[in-house]
């Protein structure tokens, strides 16, 4: 029997364990998947039996950075992005990978956007920020940071050799805004408020707009983009394809989806 979960704070919202534990069933693997919710300050600990107790996890806000310092190798991409959504054991060996990148670009191409030389604003620079980014900037895309601390959005425009966005940016002037803030998961808050006024109304082309949240589907940023007439693109499909792609690397199953 093998054993996954989820580490992450705040985690009883997850579906990854209803996900993956249907995906075991389908396959008819002997594996279950739970999610564990591991604060802040309990990292170091909970990885202190990590090796003894489970075989893989997925990893979750806040910890997608943390966490490479109880690995013992990760991937390229990994690397490049500086974090890791995803834990496999090979022998008593932890490796990390970042499936998050995959997820984003799949909802993004499902979604018809071409990001070759297009303008992208994304909202947040935690660690989903960085894999989005990536992957954005490895596409091509222009991509511009904004986020509630400044000094966080520079040393990722640095790091990534993209732009800051100021509060006041045009949105006018992109064609895609992707939100990577945990803002709208508990509340009911958008994290770019007043998005109709400053979208403007007229015949101008509306950018299309991304949440990466999934509970709720229709965030209010979403609701407020659609009823602007933006094309919008809902969490599940990026969390659907990181998870496909975190299951292929435990179980080799390339189909789950
Ligand atoms: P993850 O690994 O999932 O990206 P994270 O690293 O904790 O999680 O990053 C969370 C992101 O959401 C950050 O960009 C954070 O902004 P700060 O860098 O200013 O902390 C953003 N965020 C979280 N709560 C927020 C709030 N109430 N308003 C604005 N931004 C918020």
């Amino acid at each position: 029997m093998k054993h996954y979960c989820v580490i992450g704070f705040p985690i009883s919202h997850s579906l990854s364990p209803q996900l993956h534990n249907s995906w075991f069933k389908k396959f008819k693997l002997r594996a279950d998947y739970v999610a564990k919710e591991v604060k802040p300050g309990e990292l170091s600990f909970f990885m202190k039996n990590f090796v003894k107790n489970f075989d893989g996890a997925n990893v979750t806000i806040p910890h997608k950075e943390n966490i490479i310092a109880h690995l013992d190798s990760i991937s390229e991409e990994a690397r490049k992005i500086g974090a890791v959504n995803t834990i496999a054991k090979k022998g008593s060996k932890l490796i990390g990978y970042n499936t998050d990148v995959l997820g984003a670009l799949q909802a993004i191409k499902v979604a018809q956007v071409r990001l070759k030389g297009k303008k992208a604003l994304v909202l947040g620079a935690g660690g989903a920020a960085r894999a989005v980014i990536y992957g954005l900037s490895s596409k091509g895309a222009r991509v511009f940071i904004l986020n509630r601390t400044v000094s966080k959005a520079k040393k990722l425009a640095r790091e990534f050799k993209c732009e800051v966005a100021e509060n006041d940016v045009d949105l006018k002037s992109f064609q895609l805004i992707i939100n990577t803030t945990s803002v709208g998961m508990k509340s009911r808050e958008t994290p770019l408020p007043n998005l109709k006024n400053r979208l403007g109304s007229g015949a101008v082309k509306r950018p299309v707009v991304m949440d990466i949240i999934y509970t709720p589907l229709m965030t209010k940023f979403l609701k407020e983009a659609k009823a602007c007439g933006c094309k919008i693109i809902t969490g599940d499909k990026m969390f659907r394809a990181q998870a496909a792609a975190s299951f292929k690397i435990w179980t080799g199953q390339t189909k789950p989806l």
